[in-house]
């Protein structure tokens, strides 16, 4: 039973699948972990800490995938048109692929993945069930996004955010805006409270005001009908209609520009993210105000947001790092790597250390796209399979 761990090879990805500590547990588990060399030195985990765990390290990416039964990755495999290297080439016929696949945006990989007679787990389908809830790689990441945004956020700052009564004079607590009170949003909110600043939150989902509030920041929202509908079953937010998209840019509109600070973290699975700061909402910020956009690779929660740049309009500074999780990447990769971690345990059977994956399981059900050659997940199942959908 081997388990593969390659190197990450996209841009701006620093994080690995695995940690030494997770390795010491997989091969207690009864698998050989072999991971690619310099596959955690972005992580700050050098090859040796590997080794020293119990695992191989493997010269290049053919030998790391060579013969491998699980394949625990932090992105999707490099397919030929991406780069030098075919890592899905690489992948051999029933091996099991655990990684964040993003098949709602790289839809055009799931056929790819079942012509390949690859299982592909994409783990941020983690349906939020309780039992599930250590290996939830988007609670797991966005906390840590959350955090770094505001830091990210206080560095671009030219001013302090907490009150401070000196001998020369006070200085004014910032006030920060949250906006989306998810994971991410809540962490946000936490850190800006901890570093001293005045904080209000909105989000459409109702059930946020309290987290809001239990944290010390205000809940700002637009509350009528279409609100008390507008969490799905499964705790995410719904597309909302015009009619509220305006109440609530109204609502924003007179909230922002009392604000030093704002932080976007809106999403709504597998749509792109809502819009929610104009140009106009930015140009009636005071000048030295700073908006960071944790939803930018997604389409962007501000309008004048750029994907890895810091955009400067009229004044305020737009930040719109990639891979928010990513610049925290020691953090980040131990608890995405524990994540994947909880998902495989449950699936090996402990007598005979061999891999027997339940495919009842709803946390196996839930994220499993293809499986013997055809798309089996029903969010995907309208597209074409590889046998022309038989
Ligand atoms: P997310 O990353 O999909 O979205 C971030 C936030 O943006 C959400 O709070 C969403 O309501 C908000 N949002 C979407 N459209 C918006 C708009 N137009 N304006 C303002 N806000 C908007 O969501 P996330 O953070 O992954 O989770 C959402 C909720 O799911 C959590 O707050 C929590 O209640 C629940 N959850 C449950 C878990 C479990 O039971 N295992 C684990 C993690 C989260």
């Amino acid at each position: 039973m081997k388990l593969a761990v390659p190197k990450e090879r996209r841009a701006h990805e620093k994080r690995v699948a695995a940690t030494p500590d997770t390795v010491k547990k997989l091969i207690q588990l009864g698998f050989d972990v072999s991971v690619e060399t310099g596959a955690g030195v972005q992580s700050s985990i050098p090859d040796a800490d590997f080794e020293a765990a119990g695992a191989s390290i493997t010269p290049d990416a053919a030998s790391t995938y060579k013969d491998a039964n699980v394949i625990f990755k932090v992105q999707r495999p490099l397919h030929a048109a991406e780069g030098d290297i075919d890592e899905i080439a690489l992948i051999g016929s029933g091996v099991k692929l655990v990684a964040s696949l993003s098949p709602y945006t790289d839809t055009g990989m799931l056929d790819i993945y079942a012509k390949g007679n690859i299982e592909a787990y994409a783990m941020e389908l983690m349906p939020r069930i309780t039992r599930a809830q250590s290996m939830d790689i988007l609670s797991s990441q966005s906390n840590l996004a959350g955090y770094r945004a505001v830091i990210d956020g206080a560095y671009e700052y030219g001013r302090a955010f907490p009150m401070m009564m000196t001998a020369a004079g006070t200085v004014a607590p910032a006030k920060v805006l949250v906006m989306g009170a998810g994971v991410a949003g809540l962490q946000a909110i936490a850190t800006a409270k901890r570093l001293g600043a005045i904080v209000s939150a909105t989000d459409v989902r109702l059930a946020a005001k309290e987290q809001v509030e239990s944290l010390g920041g205000k809940f700002v929202m637009v509350d009528d009908e279409e609100a008390k509908e507008a969490e799905t079953a499964g705790g995410y937010a719904k597309e909302m209609s015009d009619e509220y998209k305006a109440k609530q840019a109204r609502l924003i509109a007179e909230t922002i520009t009392k604000q030093d600070m704002v932080i976007t973290t809106a999403l709504i699975p597998g749509r792109p993210a809502p819009v929610l700061v104009t140009d106009e909402m930015v140009e009636s910020m005071k000048p030295g105000s700073v908006i960071v956009d944790l939803a930018v690779e997604q389409g962007g929660n501000v309008t004048l947001s750029k994907p890895g740049e810091i955009v400067e309009h009229k004044g305020v500074k737009i930040i719109g790092h990639y891979n928010v999780p990513g610049r925290l990447a020691t953090d980040a990769s131990a608890l995405y790597a524990k994540n994947l971690l909880n998902f495989i345990t449950p699936h090996v059977d402990g007598e005979s250390k061999t891999l027997n994956i339940n495919y009842e399981d709803e946390t196996v059900s839930g994220i499993l796209l293809t499986r013997d050659g055809s798309i089996i997940h029903p969010n995907f199942t309208s597209a074409k399979d590889s046998n022309g959908g038989k």
